[in-house]
């Protein structure tokens, strides 16, 4: 099989993403969960040309969570097709064994739950040594007190709003505390960190977790499942910005 060659993992392609938030605030990120895998690149064509920033990449091992979904050769796939910069949300059992894996394969943000980390510290410097934002990801069941040690060693905290495993579920407002807390956390004794919000968003949801503090809002349903996917990230958008 031949495999076309793939972007490197670049940090400065972050820049862009960077940018976009600290002029128009709160950034809506597509999750392609529940997209058309027949026609991926035109998927990943139609979400770019809608405005989305950044593309948010589910990896499911069947065994973190239930779900089975795709793996490196789906991310590279899709690192092949878009500009945009890349989240990869790894939900697999000892995601230390692959991250060096998809920061290669071309993801700007490489995503682990702590949950799942036997070493959370050295799993967010592997990644952040190859070039990649290392962001650390809690459950709705996890307190934010597992992460709180290792602030300093990640780009972004992803707080889950649903359980891990699906698209299309109802949000949990639970996020929403964990979100504040984590912001008065930054608050107080700094960090460049970024607040992240994956699960249920939708525009009675994403007011809130925009006030709560979220720059980076994944949005899954929302969007795919939307007549038209400008509007969708657009109306999104605009909802946050209104309450960020
Ligand atoms: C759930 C995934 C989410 C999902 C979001 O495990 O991490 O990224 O795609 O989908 P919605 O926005 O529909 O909840
Ligand atoms: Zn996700």
């Amino acid at each position: 099989m031949q495999h076309a060659p793939v972007t490197p993992p670049a940090g400065n392609a972050l820049d862009p993403l960077t940018a976009r938030l600290e002029c128009r605030g709160p950034v809506v990120l597509p999750a392609l969960l529940l997209c058309d895998f027949g026609h991926l690149a035109r998927e990943v064509e139609r979400l770019e040309e809608a405005g989305a920033a950044a593309l948010h990449l589910d990896v499911m091992d069947g065994r973190f969570v239930p779900q089975l979904t795709y793996g490196m050769v789906v991310v590279e796939a899709v690192r092949r097709a878009a500009r945009v910069p890349l989240e990869v949300h790894l939900m697999v059992e000892q995601p230390e064994r692959t991250v060096a894996d998809y920061a290669r394969a071309g993801a700007d943000i490489v995503t682990v739950h702590v949950e799942g980390l036997a070493d959370p510290r050295g799993t967010l410097e592997a990644i952040a040594a190859l070039g990649s934002k290392a962001h650390i990801a809690v459950s709705p069941g996890t307190p934010v007190e597992r992460v709180e040690p290792f602030l300093d060693q990640c780009d972004g905290v992803l707080v889950m709003s649903v359980e891990p495993g699906y698209g299309g579920q109802r949000f949990n407002p639970v996020a929403l505390d964990k979100l504040a807390a984590l912001a008065a956390l930054r608050r107080h004794r700094g960090g460049g960190f970024r607040l992240c919000v994956d699960g249920g968003i939708s525009t009675e949801t994403v007011g809130p977790v925009a006030a709560a503090g979220a720059e980076l809002i994944v949005a899954g349903s929302a969007v795919i499942r939307s007549a038209n996917y400008a509007r969708a990230i657009g109306e999104l958008e605009q909802l946050a910005r209104a309450s960020a």
